[in-house]
C-alpha cells in the first residue's frame, strides 16, 4: 500500500511538472517605427525574419529544457545583438560625435533583482553586462568608463569600436547632420530589441538592449537601461520590454506602470499595455512594448507603424512580424 502511494505521489508530480513545463512563453521585439516593407531593399525582409527566427529559437531552446526566464530573454537579447540590422550591440547608431555608446537592462520577476548598464563602448554582448552587474556586483546600475572596467573585470568579451560600428550606422549619422534632421525623427530613434519570457517554474523575466538613439549627444540616456521605464519584471504582475521614444517612456514610467495597474487594479495585459501606451501618445511619444504575465499571456501593443517582433510557447508554435498593422 505504502509503495503504492509513493508510485502515486511520484506520478502526480511528474504529470504537474510535465503541465507546467508546457507553459513557457518567450515574446522578443527589434524596435518600433519600422522600415516600411515598400522601402526595404531586397533581401532584407528575409534576414530580419532570420533573425527574429534565431533570437526566439535561442530563448526557446533554454525555456524548452526547464531553463530559466532570465537565461532565455539574455539569449534571445544576445541573438539581436549580434546582428548588425538592429539598434543594439554590433549595429548600434552613432552619437553625434561619431561613437557607439550602449544601454541595456535585465531584471527577474522571481527576485526583482536587476542590472543595467549606460554609455558602455567595449562589450562585445551589453546585456550580458547588465546580466553580471545583477549577479555579480552590489549595485543595479553602472555607467560608461566604470561599466567598462566592470566588464573588463568580469571577463566578458570585448570588441574594438570598429565592431559596433556598421556603414549604414554611419550613413545614418551623416544624413542626420547634413539635413539636420531631428534626434527624434522616426527612422532615427527605434531599432531597440528585447525579449520578455515566462519560465517553466512560472517565473517572469525581462531583458532591453539599444544604442539609442542617432546624434545623441551630452550623454543622452533612454528609457532601456532605466528600470521602471524600458525594462520591468514581477512575478506578482508582468514583464515588460519597451522600445520607442525613451523620453516619454522615462516620463510615464511605462514597464513599471503597466505592471503595477496589473497588479494593484487587476487590469488584463492587454488593457494595460494598451493604456499605458495611450498615455504615452497622448503626452507626444511613440513606440511599444511586448509583455508576459505570470499566467502566460503574451501580449504587444504599440502606436508606430510597426513594430518587429515574434514569440513562441511550448506547443512549438512561433510567429514572427513586422507587419504594419496591429497584428496580435
Ligand atoms: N528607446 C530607446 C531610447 O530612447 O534610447
Amino acid at each position: 500500500m505504502r509503495t503504492l502511494l509513493i508510485l502515486g505521489a511520484l506520478l502526480m508530480s511528474s504529470a504537474a511538472h510535465a503541465q507546467v513545463k508546457a507553459d513557457w512563453k518567450l515574446v522578443i521585439h527589434g524596435g518600433a517605427g519600422t522600415i516600411r516593407k515598400a522601402n526595404m531593399p531586397p533581401g532584407k525582409e528575409q534576414e530580419l525574419h532570420a533573425a527574429l527566427d534565431r533570437a526566439l529559437a535561442a530563448g526557446s531552446k533554454i525555456l524548452s529544457s526547464g531553463g530559466s526566464a532570465p537565461d532565455a530573454v539574455e539569449a534571445s537579447v544576445r541573438v539581436l545583438e549580434d546582428d548588425p540590422n538592429f539598434n543594439a550591440g554590433r549595429g548600434s547608431v552613432f552619437t553625434y560625435d561619431g561613437d557607439n555608446e550602449m544601454d541595456s537592462s535585465i531584471m527577474d520577476g522571481r527576485t526583482r533583482a536587476a542590472g543595467a548598464v549606460t554609455g558602455v563602448t567595449a562589450t562585445k554582448n551589453p546585456i550580458s553586462l547588465a546580466r553580471a552587474v545583477m549577479e555579480k556586483s552590489e549595485h543595479v546600475f553602472l555607467s560608461r568608463e566604470g561599466a567598462n572596467e566592470f566588464s573588463r573585470q568580469q571577463g566578458l568579451e570585448q570588441a574594438a569600436p570598429d565592431y559596433f560600428a556598421t556603414p549604414e550606422r554611419r550613413r545614418q549619422l551623416e544624413v542626420f547632420k547634413s539635413k539636420k534632421v531631428s534626434a527624434l525623427d522616426i527612422e532615427y530613434k527605434f531599432g531597440t530589441v528585447g525579449a520578455v519570457a515566462l519560465d517553466s517554474s512560472g517565473h517572469v523575466a525581462a531583458a532591453t538592449s539599444t544604442g539609442g538613439m542617432t546624434g545623441k549627444r551630452w550623454g543622452r540616456i533612454g528609457d532601456s537601461p532605466i528600470i521602471g521605464a524600458g525594462t520591468y519584471a514581477d512575478d506578482r504582475g508582468c514583464a515588460v520590454s519597451g522600445t520607442g521614444w525613451g523620453e516619454y517612456f522615462i516620463r510615464v514610467g511605462v514597464a513599471h506602470e503597466i505592471c503595477a495597474r496589473m497588479r494593484l487594479d487587476g487590469a488584463a495585459a492587454q488593457t494595460a499595455a494598451d493604456d499605458v501606451m495611450a498615455e504615452v501618445k497622448a503626452l507626444g511619444g511613440d513606440g511599444g512594448v511586448i509583455v508576459v504575465t505570470p499566467k502566460g499571456d503574451m501580449v504587444y501593443s504599440f502606436n508606430t507603424a510597426g513594430m518587429y517582433r515574434g514569440k513562441a510557447d511550448a506547443t512549438g508554435r512561433s510567429t514572427r512580424l513586422y507587419s504594419e498593422a496591429q497584428e496580435r
